[in-house]
């Protein structure tokens, strides 16, 4: 399996800066070294560049828009680059706004080659804000809503077609931050969110059963990892913290049963922010279970379908 890392060191849909810091965050704290160790081809490709953040306020409901859709442009370009050349490719933010150009990315490519496209958003934030809707303009709290068709066209066009992908394709997990409107449009939407709620009751394996149901041989997984899905105790490092999330035992299920499906082929680690960690604990952390994705287990396990 060939691996690459792309780095997007920008903040600019953040609320808090410094998740422009997180793609060297997460090699020194060894991602190359941990994903080669397992086994895989593992090729950083660095950095991209994009514009430098202005911190001004919103206009007309987003901060730097033109910012946004530039970083975006080029995540995109990277990303879908990678899969065209039979890469499996890692997104490193960077905040969330990043997902809109990952991800458009990656449906440019299953419609290229006639894949069902699921996507598991882990997060502790539902990121389905519109400009009317959100308190606060960061783009990092829209990109889902930008992907299924509500936005800008400088966000909802990036892949090519407009919506990227239907809500249906995704399922949301640890979710336990909805803003009131957003609440609304996640509801009229009808967004498969497994909640924090839906965790205590059902259990993080049966959560994950529900959310990985209805895959098949024939589907490309892209796993969206904001790093603050993770309670807030053991991560530490990112600009919007939620009390009551996985723990790192339920992560690593969580973790585990999405690599025992053999499918994931993309990956976004982000909104990791090293200005807020303690001693790169949530760099660690999320290199750890980064590790479990790609099928770090305990024991070992047969057999493994290989995603393609
Ligand atoms: N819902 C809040 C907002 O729209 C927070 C979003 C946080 N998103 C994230 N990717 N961390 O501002
Ligand atoms: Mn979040
Ligand atoms: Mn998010
Ligand atoms: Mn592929």
């Amino acid at each position: 399996l060939h691996v690459s890392l792309i780095g997007a060191p920008t903040d600019i849909g953040a609320g808090a800066r410094g998740a422009s810091m997180g793609p060297e965050a997460l090699r020194v704290a060894n991602i190359v070294e941990i994903l080669k160790g397992q086994g895989l081809d593992v090729l950083d490709s660095g950095n991209l560049f994009g514009p430098a953040n202005p911190w001004l306020p919103p206009v007309n409901g987003y901060r730097h828009l033109f910012e946004v859709a530039a970083w975006n442009q080029s995540v995109h370009d990277a990303v879908y680059h990678e899969l065209q050349s039979g890469r499996l490719p890692i997104l490193m933010g960077g905040d969330h706004c990043l997902g809109i150009g990952s991800i458009s990315a990656v449906a440019r490519h299953c419609r290229d080659i006639g894949k069902k496209l699921r996507i598991i958003w882990l997060d502790a934030h539902a990121d389905f804000n519109t400009n009317t809707l959100t308190p606060s303009g960061n783009v990092h709290g829209m990109p889902v809503a930008c992907l299924c068709g509500y936005g800008p066209p400088e966000l909802t066009g990036i892949g090519g077609h407009t919506p990227a992908i239907s809500s249906t394709w995704v399922k949301q997990i640890g979710i336990r931050s909805v803003d009131l409107g957003e609440k609304h449009l996640v509801y009229q939407e009808g967004l498969d969110v497994f909640d924090m709620r839906f965790i205590d009751e059902v259990g993080m394996r049966g959560t994950m059963q529900a959310a990985l149901a209805d895959l098949d041989e024939d589907t490309h997984l892209h796993v969206s990892f904001d790093v603050d899905f993770l309670d807030a105790e053991l991560a530490p490092g990112v600009g919007t913290t939620v009390l009551g999330g996985p723990t790192y035992r339920e992560a690593q299920l969580c973790m585990e049963m999405i690599a025992d499906t053999g499918l994931m082929a993309s990956l976004d680690i982000v909104e990791l922010n090293p200005a807020l960690d303690v001693r790169n604990q949530t760099a660690h952390v999320a290199v750890d279970l980064v590790g479990s994705l790609f099928g770090k287990s305990t024991l070992m396990r047969r057999p493994q379908r290989i995603a393609g």
